[in-house]
C-alpha cells in the first residue's frame, strides 16, 4: 500500500462542512500542502445522502447492464430487447407505494432516458414516490494484465462530462463497481487498482453533484473461511478509505455498498446470521468513520431471505451508520418469476416487490421474521465468477 504521502487534513470545523480551502501549518514542508477542494454540491450531496439513508428504506439496484438484463430476461423466456426492458423495469418502477420502503434505485444509462409506455419519465415516477434516481457509471470489468488473472473497472475518462449530463437528468447519485477476488489472491496490485478506481470515480461524482455509492465488492467465490473475507475485507476498505481522503472526497456525501462478511460460496459451512453481522459489523466499525451516513448493501448472490435475514441481525445493535441495503438478485428474484413477462402478472409481480422491499424495511429497522416466507425468496442465486 502506498501511503507515504498521507496527508492529515484540518477539519475541526466539519460540522459546519465548510470544505473551504485549507493549508497546513507554515511549518509544515511545502511538498505536504493539501487542498481541500470546495465543492459547489456540499450541502445537497449531504442531502441526498441523508435522505437516502433514512430509517427503514434501502435502494432498489436494477442496474443491470443490457447483457446482465438479458440474462435475467433469458431465464423467464424473453428475448433481450428495449421494449422487455423497458416493460420489465417499468413494473418496477411504478409499484404503487414503492417509496415507503426505497428511497434510491439504481439504473442503467437506458432506463435513465426511458418513458413509460404511457410517456412519463421513469425518472418523474420516482420522483413521485420520493425515490432518488442514481445512474450506474463504470464501463464494467476488464483483466488486469500484470496481476493473478483479476481485474480492474473502467469508465474514469469522460466520467466528469457523462455524470454532469446524467445529472441534467435527474440522477442525483452514482455507482461504480469493482470486484476482488478471494481465491486470486488478491494480488496487491488489484487491491490498489480497485481503491484507487473507486477514490477517483468518487471525487469526480461530487464534483458534479452525484453521491458516490463506493462498491468494493468482494466476491463469494471460493472456499475459504469467514476469517479469511474479514481479513482481506480489512485491507480493502483499508485502501479505500486511504485513496478516498487523499482525493479529498467528503465523507458525509458518499454511501457505501460492501459485501458482507460470510465464509466463501464453497465453504464447507455455511455461517449463522448473527456470525455474518458480527464479523461484517467489527469490520466496518475497525475502517469506516462515523461520517459516512450510509452502509448499503449489496446482497451478492445471497437468497432473498438469507439477505434480509442477515440485514435484520445487523440491526439489532445500535451503529454509527444507517445500516440497510441495495439489492438487485435479492429485491428481484421473485418479482421475474411472478411476473414471467405475461400482462395479467403484472399486479402479482408488483405485489411480490412490495413483499421484499417490506421485509428488508422491517429488516433495516431491526424488526424482520422469515416466518411465512416463500420456498423461492429461500433459494441461493450465487453463480460462479459473475459479472454485473
Ligand atoms: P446484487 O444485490 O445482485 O449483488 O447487486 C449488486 C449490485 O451492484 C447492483 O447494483
Amino acid at each position: 500500500m502506498a501511503c507515504s504521502s498521507l496527508v492529515k487534513l484540518n477539519t475541526s470545523s466539519s460540522s459546519q462542512l465548510s470544505f473551504t480551502n485549507q493549508r497546513l501549518p507554515s511549518s509544515a514542508s511545502p511538498r505536504r500542502v493539501s487542498i481541500v477542494r470546495a465543492g459547489s454540491y456540499t450541502d445537497d450531496l449531504v442531502k441526498t445522502a441523508k435522505s437516502i439513508a433514512s430509517p427503514g428504506r434501502g435502494i432498489l439496484a436494477i442496474d443491470e447492464s443490457n447483457a446482465t438484463a438479458g440474462k435475467r430476461l433469458a431465464s423467464i423466456g424473453l428475448d433481450n430487447t428495449e421494449v422487455n426492458r423497458q416493460a420489465y423495469r417499468q413494473l418496477l418502477l411504478t409499484t404503487p407505494g414503492l417509496g415507503e420502503y426505497i428511497s434510491g434505485s439504481i439504473l442503467f444509462e437506458e432506463t435513465l432516458y426511458q418513458s413509460t409506455t404511457d410517456g412519463k419519465k421513469f425518472v418523474d415516477c420516482m420522483r413521485d414516490e420520493n425515490i432518488v434516481p442514481g445512474i450506474k457509471v463504470d464501463k464494467g470489468l476488464v483483466p488486469l494484465p500484470g496481476s493473478n488473472n483479476e481485474s480492474w473497472c473502467q469508465g474514469l475518462d469522460g466520467l466528469a462530462s457523462r455524470s454532469a449530463e446524467y445529472y441534467k437528468q435527474g440522477a442525483r447519485f452514482a455507482k461504480w463497481r469493482t470486484v476482488v477476488s478471494i481465491p486470486c489472491g488478491p494480488s496487491a496490485l488489484a487491491v490498489k487498482e480497485a481503491a484507487w478506481g473507486l477514490a477517483r470515480y468518487a471525487a469526480i461524482s461530487q464534483d458534479n453533484g452525484l453521491v458516490p455509492i463506493v462498491e468494493p465488492e468482494i466476491l463469494l467465490d471460493g472456499d475459504h473461511p469467514i476469517e479469511r473475507t474479514l481479513e482481506v475485507a480489512e485491507l480493502v476498505w483499508a485502501e479505500v478509505f486511504h485513496y478516498l481522503a487523499e482525493n479529498n472526497v467528503v465523507f458525509e456525501g458518499i454511501l457505501l455498498k460492501p459485501s458482507m462478511v460470510t465464509p466463501g460460496a464453497e465453504h464447507k459451512e455455511k455461517a449463522s446470521p448473527e456470525t455474518v453481522a458480527k464479523y461484517t459489523l467489527s469490520m466496518l466499525k475497525r475502517r469506516v468513520p462515523p461520517a459516512v451516513p450510509g452502509i448499503m448493501f449489496l446482497s451478492g448472490g445471497q437468497s432473498e431471505v438469507e439477505a434480509t435475514l442477515n440485514l435484520n441481525a445487523m440491526n439489532q445493535s445500535r451503529n454509527p451508520w444507517h445500516v440497510s441495503f441495495s439489492y438487485a438478485r435479492a429485491l428481484q428474484n421473485t418479482v421475474l418469476k411472478t411476473w414471467q413477462g405475461r400482462p395479467e402478472n403484472f399486479e402479482a409481480a408488483q405485489t411480490s416487490l412490495l413483499i421484499r422491499a417490506k421485509a428488508n424495511s422491517l429488516a433495516q429497522l431491526g424488526r424482520y421474521s422469515a416466518e411465512g416466507e416463500s420456498e423461492e425468496a429461500k433459494k441461493g442465486m450465487f453463480v460462479k465468477g459473475y459479472t454485473y
